[in-house]
């Protein structure tokens, strides 16, 4: 077999040192480094840094790049379009790109019900719009989130998150009318009941916020991730977003499916909402939409994206013409390449492996995924779940410096995940999830 990675420095190379050291001086320290080693190149899978080293990327810029790095086709038609033209804000002189992306969305998003999408530059500001949409619709102001919840760094983004350090320690006083209910955390069940004989209980905590919390006249929306990324790749029960949409609806509360993360072929399917069998109101994208390209959504049923009149959403850059441009060759790709079943082989072999792992070493406490959204929950100890936080982070540190970038996610900072891309090899894929389990080796040896 021939190995992807390939170290020919110690890692981080001198050169990688040299632009860290420069970045400590003039880069804020809030912009913190998970891998400080600085990318020359990347193709597929594969990165490659400033001192000639080869890595194997499981982070895919943090969920950015299913399509692979540098797929030749974008980088055409981008090359293409940044020769034409780069900007004119689509709301003062528009293009075509924008237009046919939101149709080719329109089509392939789940339910009947007509849609119409919105572009903007980032989740966050997706988010944001989500929101601002919901509650121009419902003439209603409260929105309800979850614990574990990632939304992002603005304002309403980071309110409705739920991770209080970084995100949130230091930068009150937040947005008000947000409310937050528990999540369907199996692992470690809110309510202490187990699947299935639990029958999602979980979902009923919405009823009971409607009651103790929030009148559902006062709520415009209730926002929620189909499996929770940031917060450690926590896959709920198939029924739990179907029971949720059902009480919110009748509720008359809209539910916003927030899938900035599992969008785009990422969970085995082409959003994470057609496996739990739901028609969001409005759905949220971003991240792989558009291959790196700055680029996020706001899709949903035509009448609800009309509730804000006139200018009441939008953006100098929203929607930008090469970015849209790069996110209908996205499509095309995921389409051709059927990178949606290749999403679930990949995931299957990965979470394969990490069973075959959990049997091995009692420091993987759970393991789980939807499609090639798997990650691993590292504890102390099987019968406490004490979190493994500080073993989490050796692991990927040795990890890094044996070739493979993988992140970590979690409340506790103990769940390490795989967002490569899908257009990554089985052979490496088993070479970056052999470093990991080299990793964790060394790391229990320590003790
Ligand atoms: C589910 C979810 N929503 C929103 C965001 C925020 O996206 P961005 O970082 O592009 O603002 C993220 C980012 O990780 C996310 O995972």
């Amino acid at each position: 077999m021939t190995k992807s990675i390939n170290l020919v420095t110690e890692v981080p190379g001198p050169k990688s040192r040299e632009l860290e050291a420069m970045k400590n001086q003039y880069v804020p320290r809030a912009m913190s480094i998970h891998a400080p080693v600085y990318v020359e190149r990347a193709e597929g899978a594969l990165l490659e840094d400033v001192d000639g080293n080869t890595f194997i990327d499981l982070a895919g810029g943090v969920g950015v790049m299913n399509v692979g790095h540098s797929q030749p086709e974008i980088v055409e038609a981008i090359k293409e379009h940044v020769e034409r033209f780069t900007h004119t804000d689509f709301t003062v002189v528009p293009y075509d790109s924008y237009v046919k992306l939101a149709e080719r969305l329109a089509k392939i998003l789940p339910g009947d019900t007509p849609k119409k999408v919105a572009f903007f530059n980032s989740g966050a500001e997706a988010v944001e719009n989500a929101v601002k949409i919901a509650k121009a619709y419902t003439k209603k102001s409260g929105i309800i989130t979850f614990e574990n919840a990632f939304h992002g760094r603005t304002m309403m983004a980071m309110t409705l998150t739920s991770k209080v350090k970084p995100y949130k320690q230091g930068f009150g006083p937040f947005a008000s009318n947000v409310y937050r209910i528990p999540y369907a955390y199996c692992y470690r069940c809110p309510l202490n009941l187990e699947y299935p004989s639990c029958d999602i209980k979980c979902a009923d905590e919405l009823k009971e916020a409607f009651l103790h919390t929030v009148a559902p006249e006062d709520t415009a929306a209730v926002i929620v991730e189909p499996v929770q990324g940031e917060g450690g790749f926590i896959v709920p029960p198939k029924e739990y977003l179907k029971r949720l949409q059902e009480i919110a609806h009748e509720n008359d509360v809209l539910l916003i499916v927030d899938e900035v993360q599992t969008g785009f072929a990422r969970t085995g399917y082409m959003f994470a909402s057609e496996y739990s069998d739901i028609e969001p109101d409005i759905i949220v994208l971003a991240k792989s939409i558009a291959a790196g390209m700055p680029l996020s959504g706001v899709a949903g049923k035509a009448h609800v994206m009309d509730g804000p009149g006139d200018s009441g959403i939008g953006g100098t850059y929203v929607g930008n013409p090469v970015a849209c441009t790069a996110s209908l060759k996205v499509i095309d790709i995921i389409e051709r390449e059927q990178l949606v079943d290749r999403s679930k082989e990949l995931g299957k072999r990965a979470y394969d492996r990490f069973k075959a792992m959990q049997e091995k070493y009692d420091i993987i406490g759970d393991v789980r995924g939807l499609g090639s959204m798997v990650g691993i929950e590292l504890v102390k100890d099987r019968q406490t779940k004490e979190p493994a936080a500080q073993e989490t982070n050796r692991i990927l540190k040795k990890a890094f410096e044996k070739g493979v970038i993988s992140l970590k996610a979690g409340i506790y900072g103990n769940v390490i995940r795989v967002l490569s891309p899908l257009t990554i090899t089985e052979e490496q894929l088993d070479e970056a999830l052999d470093v990991i389990e080299e990793a964790i080796k060394e790391v229990l040896n320590e003790k």
